[in-house]
């Protein structure tokens, strides 16, 4: 391990289990020397193995249900009194869809279904950076980053209404980034992950098919989850310090693929 976050202090967003990217990212922080408070929504503490985390990581948890500003309001407060300071960095886990769970096909959407997974999965980013923002919670050359998918710039059909959302919560990105950028010195990204199976991926039809197709498109394979913790550690550490207002894709190379040898040899067998 590298020391790369030796006196810094976060908040972690949606850990709910062992496979879940957040909880790969809370192992690796704590590696890394970081201090930080773990979250998640109220009904998924009950759920998870969120406090065997805690105690592995020596964290404490703060439960939020991130579309709701007094949640967040409260978690950012207490997180400063028990971090003895202001945030160094901040990830934001989460994804939903109703229209998902319910089996609603993309083109017969359920629109109050719709909202609320706009409102978990996209906007509850806007307001987690709204109450940094103006409780002046984050710290100079602070980092701030959400996970997406490449849904957001390409078909998935499969994907449904978590393209429109992972859309919107990547233009949030920027749009609240420069003004993070300009008024706090903070940065504010987005990682496009590689598809991963956890709770939030395997909830995606079609997902073995899906994985697999992306691994055999992708010339260094599918990232692993801690793969991805890796990758977040270093956008969370001093050697990305300009790095802002982007889109990173943590993918082996998929989103810029056209097709790969292993691909065309299904499509000329015999
Ligand atoms: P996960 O199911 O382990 O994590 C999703 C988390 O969102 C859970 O901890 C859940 O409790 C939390 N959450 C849901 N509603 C919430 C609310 N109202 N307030 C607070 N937290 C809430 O799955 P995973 O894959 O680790 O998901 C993390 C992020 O990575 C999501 O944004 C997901 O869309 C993204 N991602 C996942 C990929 C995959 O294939 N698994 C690929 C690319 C991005």
């Amino acid at each position: 391990m590298y020391n790369l976050l030796k006196g810094k202090k976060g908040i972690i967003f949606g850990a709910l289990d062992e496979n879940s990217i957040a909880w790969k990212v809370a192992e690796r922080a704590h590696e890394e020397g970081a201090e930080f408070v773990l979250t998640n929504a109220p009904i998924a503490m009950r759920m998870g193995g969120i406090k065997d985390l805690a105690a592995k990581t020596g964290s404490e948890i703060i439960p939020a249900d991130a579309t709701s500003m007094e949640d967040l309001n409260n978690l950012v407060e207490k997180s400063m009194e028990i971090l003895g300071g202001k945030i160094d960095f901040v990830l934001h886990s989460i994804g939903m869809s109703v229209n998902v769970r319910k089996g609603r096909h993309y083109t017969d959407s359920k629109y109050d279904f719709t909202a609320k997974g706009w409102d978990v999965s996209a906007v509850s980013f806007h307001k987690v950076m709204n109450v940094l923002y103006n409780k002046q919670a984050m710290n100079e050359w602070g980092s701030i980053v959400a996970l997406t998918y490449m849904a957001a710039q390409r078909v998935f059909p499969d994907y449904n209404d978590m393209a429109d959302n992972k859309a919107y919560l990547e233009s949030i990105a920027r749009s609240f980034g420069y003004f993070f950028g300009r008024d706090h010195k903070v940065r504010v990204n987005t990682i496009s992950q590689s598809p991963t199976p956890t709770t939030a991926g395997q909830g995606v039809k079609g997902f073995d098919g899906f994985i697999s197709y992306a691994e055999k498109m992708s010339p260094l394979g599918n990232a692993t989850a801690l793969e991805c913790a890796d990758y977040t550690i270093s956008l969370f550490s001093d050697l990305t310090k300009k790095v802002t207002l982007q889109n990173l894709f943590h993918d082996g190379g998929f989103s810029n693929m056209g097709v790969s040898d292993a691909v065309m040899e299904r499509f000329t067998e015999e």
